[in-house]
């Protein structure tokens, strides 16, 4: 089977290529020619997470899905979830957001934080949803090169490195988007 995964994000289709295996191939938006954002306008991750999914499937009539991803921060009553993205502002880099994170968060106590992914899947005409998740805390200080967006600060819990410092591989098989991912590749398996 072949799924066209809503993204411009070479990391994410890394992690989603490696998560689907053998069992399905995930081809990023390039595959269909699609070049342009396609625009998170929901205020919720499982709306932003169907708009870029509907997105490509009316455009391009393929099976597809799209994920949304929000780090919810509990010191700060669940800020930036799905606004995680655009933090620090539109066209912010990773380095913004982190460095925005920090000074948010600059001496408090209760660092505790979770990353959510939505999974919307179009097959067939059908939709399904998958939902996963990872609770961790946020470090004060970067540690790790690997990964992309807040990996460097985050520390999983049951973990004494970040998400940057881990493989893909150790990442995919605990994080919030892995999770996600497994679920959809077990209900793929299942038809
Ligand atoms: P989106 O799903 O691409 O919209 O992600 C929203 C924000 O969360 C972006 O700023 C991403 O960098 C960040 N994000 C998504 N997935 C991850 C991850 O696996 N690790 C760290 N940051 C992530």
């Amino acid at each position: 089977m072949e799924l066209i995964f809503a993204t411009h994000n070479r990391h994410k289709l890394q992690e989603a290529a490696a998560i689907a295996g053998a069992s399905c191939v995930v081809f990023g938006l390039d595959h269909v020619g699609c070049s342009e954002e396609i625009e998170e306008t929901g205020e919720t991750l499982q709306a932003n997470a169907r708009i870029k999914a509907e997105y490509v499937f009316q455009k391009y009539q393929v099976n597809c899905f799209a994920d949304d991803t929000g780090l919810e921060v509990e010191a700060l009553g669940g800020r930036p979830g799905v606004y995680s993205a655009r933090y620090a502002g539109e066209h912010c880099s990773f380095q913004d957001n982190i460095r925005k994170l920090l000074v948010e968060l600059d001496g408090a106590t209760n660092r505790k934080a979770c990353f959510k992914t939505v999974i919307h899947l179009i097959l067939n005409g059908q939709h399904y949803e998958f939902e996963g998740r990872v609770d961790g805390i946020i470090l004060p200080e970067q540690h790790g090169t690997e990964g992309f967006g807040y990996d460097p600060v985050f520390m999983p819990d049951g973990f004494n490195v970040t998400f940057a410092e881990m493989s893909e591989y150790d990442k995919n098989a605990i994080s919030h988007r892995g999770r996600a991912m497994r679920k959809m590749i077990n209900f793929l398996q299942t038809l």
